[in-house]
């Protein structure tokens, strides 16, 4: 069963990298490895392998699908720069942050040209204007005896809060086996305001 889902897996994504395509890349999405979707940079080939775990059954996704159709209702989507999307906001916006996470994901999302310190300097210059900015970034990992450290200028935030998000994926996955007590993995939200 397994060597067939791998198959299955291999074949769809040399069907996604032959011709990029919406139902390929879902599917990709929900059974790929941690559900990191990994790209090489000199040709955007998407490169990470099969995952471990029985994907999500169609059913249970379907009624996401749903929910989120649901919420998402007159929202835009548009793809675009940070730079340019952030210029767009106005005093007494907000503006919500989630960028590649510094420690741990320099080579996903082809995220590889991403600078923290850049997004930090675009941040401080919303402040100045008068919008407000909530940035979520790498908070503790390893049940907190490592808080990581960031280039966070000082005065920048107003407040920090610690949200819990539960088990770290990809530690879930390099654990198979073994307990996963004290693998907890909380992310910062800094807020400006
Ligand atoms: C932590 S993920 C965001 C996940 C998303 N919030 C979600 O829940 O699915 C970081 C995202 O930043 C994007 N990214 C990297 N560099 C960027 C840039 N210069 N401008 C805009 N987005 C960028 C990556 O493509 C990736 O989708």
């Amino acid at each position: 069963m397994a060597g067939e889902k791998v198959a299955e897996y291999e074949r769809i994504k040399a069907s996604y990298n032959a011709k990029p395509n919406g139902a390929d890349y879902l599917f990709l999405c929900r059974s790929c490895y941690a559900g990191v979707v990994r790209f090489r940079q000199a040709d955007g080939y998407m490169s990470t392998p099969c995952g471990p775990h029985t994907p999500i059954p169609p059913a249970s996704f379907a009624a996401r699908v749903d929910e989120w159709h649901r919420r998402t209702k007159g929202a835009e989507f548009a793809r675009l720069d940070y730079r340019d999307a952030i210029s767009r906001a106005k005093p007494g916006d907000l503006v919500y942050c989630d960028p590649p996470y510094t420690h741990s994901q320099a080579i996903l999302y082809g995220a590889q040209t991403f600078r923290l310190a850049d997004l930090l300097g675009v941040i401080a210059e919303c402040k100045r204007r008068g919008v407000y900015v909530a940035l979520s970034i790498d908070g503790t990992k390893r049940s907190g005896d490592k808080v990581c450290d960031l280039p966070i200028p000082n005065g920048l935030f107003e407040r920090e809060v610690l949200v819990n998000c539960g088990r770290s994926m990809l530690r879930r996955l390099q654990m198979s086996g073994q307990t996963l007590e004290g693998e907890g993995v909380a992310d910062r939200l800094l807020l400006t305001y």
